[in-house]
């Protein structure tokens, strides 16, 4: 008899970094009112998000990716040299990183991670301004619910490698296969998302384990009132067993 929710979480959205102790594994959970999430098949999107500083810029997704940047970077006043693409670290990027390259455009690569690497566009100092590329598809629904609380921009369309997805994709709702799917597409109404740090990131802080105390931080913020709010914890191991 209770309010209806949709929920979208990674328990561990960063499974590779933390096996390597690596930057930016987030333990990730987002709640919507029934019907606000994207209910995304497990397959890949492609992704375009910039940071709320920048967004009232409207741009064609399907345009070519040096377009993009060059356009982002005229509307933002930065020096093209000075603006820092974001982008999964994988041979299938091969031809965006070159064509961002050209434009004169950095280049931030990483080998896993990209719902922090959205969210990081809309924090100042992470030294991220745009974040594009091919990633996981329930990861872009998760990254489009914490920019509706922090804001921020995504643009973001499913990629289809046979027709096995596609009918995967059909078989959950999916109309139209070639939809462009903006911020709210993926989550819209009223939204909330939390994460925890697994391992040391540009948004919080991960697990240490010290004396057999673990501290976490985490942020729980919403779309209502974009208000972020951070929980520092200590858990006393001698007392709480971490479960495996
Ligand atoms: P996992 O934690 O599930 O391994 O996801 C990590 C991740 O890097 C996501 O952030 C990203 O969307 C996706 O994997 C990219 O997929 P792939 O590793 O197949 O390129």
């Amino acid at each position: 008899g209770g309010l209806k929710v949709d929920i979208a979480l990674d328990p561990l959205e960063g499974t590779t970094i933390t096996a390597h102790g690596g930057e930016n594994a987030l333990s990730v959970l987002a709640m919507a009112n029934k019907g606000g999430f994207l209910n995304a098949p497990d397959i890949y999107m492609q992704k375009i998000a910039y940071g709320k500083k920048y967004q009232d810029l409207e741009i064609d997704p399907e345009s070519p990716a040096d377009e993009i940047v060059q356009k982002f970077s005229d509307h933002t006043d930065m020096n093209i040299k000075n603006t820092v693409v974001c982008i999964l670290d994988r041979p299938r990027h091969q031809e965006l990183i070159y064509k961002i390259r050209q434009t004169g455009a950095r280049i931030k690569l990483i080998s896993d991670g990209d719902v922090s690497a959205v969210i990081a566009t809309s924090f100042e100092d992470s030294g991220v301004d745009m974040y594009m590329g091919i990633g996981g598809s329930p990861e872009g629904v998760l990254a489009a619910a914490a920019l509706r609380c922090i804001g921020g921009k995504i643009y973001s369309k499913l990629v289809f490698n046979d027709e096995k997805e596609k009918e995967r994709a059909s078989g959950m709702g999916i109309k139209d296969l070639n939809k462009v799917y903006t911020t709210n597409d993926l989550a819209s109404g009223d939204v909330m998302f939390s994460a925890t740090g697994v391992t040391n990131g540009t948004l919080l802080q991960g697990v240490l384990i010290k004396n057999n105390i673990a501290t976490t931080q985490s942020v729980v913020m919403r779309s209502k009132t974009k208000t972020l709010r951070y929980v520092n914890a200590s858990h006393n191991l001698n007392i709480k067993d971490i479960v495996a």
